[in-house]
Formats: structure tokens, C-alpha cells, sequence
């Protein structure tokens, strides 16, 4: 285990298991349809790669890239667009996949974006839900795990841009950012 991280909440094989399940069941819910599936860079990255592999269905990827203003720990809310969809998702049903949903705040940000585009359909898939900290309500269609409201980091989650590459999911020593 890395030296920063005091526990480990889910082990690769955990993370597998679950990523496999939510295949399946995407698999099961959009049979014979087209997808659009949506990586929200940086931190979805590793999630989405492992997913689609997961997914026997005629998928296209695509990638967002945004940012919000803030503090590392505090997001103030403001989105900022850094790299558009490729895709015309006109008609299409798109899925959106998140690393993390914390405030709730790009989820609801993204969501709005893309209904002005008219898709046929808009769902939302995150690895990890920490609804204790959830500031606007919203339907997650596709949830990995609950997360309890710790310093997370691991498996496409930083801290400072740190620790992404770790397999895993753990919880990040306080010494580290305190
Ligand atoms: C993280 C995460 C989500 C967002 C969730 O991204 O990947 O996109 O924060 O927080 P929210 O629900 O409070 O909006 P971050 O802005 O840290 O960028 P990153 O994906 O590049 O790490």
C-alpha cells in the first residue's frame, strides 16, 4: 500500500467485481440500442476504460473535460467547459460516467448542457457516491459504491493531480493535506 494512504475502502478485485455487475446491468438495460458513453476527464478515466470493456453493446466514447473553481477539497460551483463532447448527441441516448459525485454540482451542470441538445435519452453512472455531501438533488441511474464523506483517492481520484494510478481506492492520511 502506498505510504499516504491509511485503509484501503476497495481492493482492485472489489473494484472489478462491481465495474463487472454495472456491465451487465447497462448491458441488460440499453440491449439493441446505441450509446454514447461520456468519460468526465480527468478522474473517470480509469473507471470508464474498464466499463466499456464490460459492455456488450454498439458503443461510441466520448470525453468531457471540466474543471470547477475552487479549493481542492471545496468546489465553489462554477463550472468551467475545458473540452466539449466530440459526438452530436442529437437523438442519441447518452451515458454520462463519473469517478465521483460529491456536491452534485458538474453532474447538474453536465446534465443541463447536454438536454439542450436534445438526446433521446440522458443517464448518469459514478463509480462512487458520497450523497452526505450532496448540494443539488439528482437521479444517479448507476451507482459503484456509497462512499462515507473521507479524503478519497485512488483508481482515477487525486489529490493535487496525486495518486490517480493507484489500483485501488483508499483513504488519504490526514498528515498528507492537513
Ligand atoms: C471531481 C470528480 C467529479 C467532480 C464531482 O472532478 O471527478 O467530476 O469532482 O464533484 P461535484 O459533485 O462536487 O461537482 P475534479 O473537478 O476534481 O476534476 P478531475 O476529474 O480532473 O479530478
Amino acid at each position: 500500500m502506498h505510504k499516504d494512504i491509511g485503509s484501503i475502502i476497495y481492493s482492485e478485485s472489489d473494484l472489478n467485481e462491481r465495474v463487472v455487475a454495472l456491465g451487465k446491468q447497462i448491458t441488460e438495460d440499453y440491449k439493441g440500442e446505441k450509446l454514447i458513453v461520456v468519460g468526465v476527464m480527468k478522474g473517470a478515466n480509469l473507471f470508464v476504460a474498464d466499463l466499456i470493456r464490460k459492455l456488450d453493446l454498439d458503443i461510441i466514447l466520448d470525453f468531457i473535460v471540466v474543471s470547477s473553481y475552487g479549493s481542492s477539497t471545496e468546489t465553489t460551483g462554477v463550472i468551467r467547459l475545458l473540452k466539449d463532447l466530440d459526438e452530436n448527441i442529437d437523438s442519441e441516448h447518452v451515458l454520462i460516467v463519473e469517478d465521483i459525485i460529491d456536491s452534485g454540482l458538474t453532474l447538474e451542470y453536465l446534465v443541463k448542457n447536454f438536454e439542450t441538445r436534445n438526446p433521446k435519452s440522458v443517464k448518469i453512472c459514478t463509480l462512487l457516491n458520497k450523497v452526505e455531501r450532496r448540494k443539488v438533488d439528482m437521479k444517479v441511474d448507476y451507482i459503484g459504491f456509497q462512499v462515507p464523506d473521507e479524503f478519497i483517492v485512488g483508481y482515477g481520484i487525486d489529490y493535487a493531480e496525486r495518486y490517480r494510478n493507484l489500483p485501488y481506492v483508499g483513504i488519504l492520511k490526514r498528515s498528507v493535506y492537513e
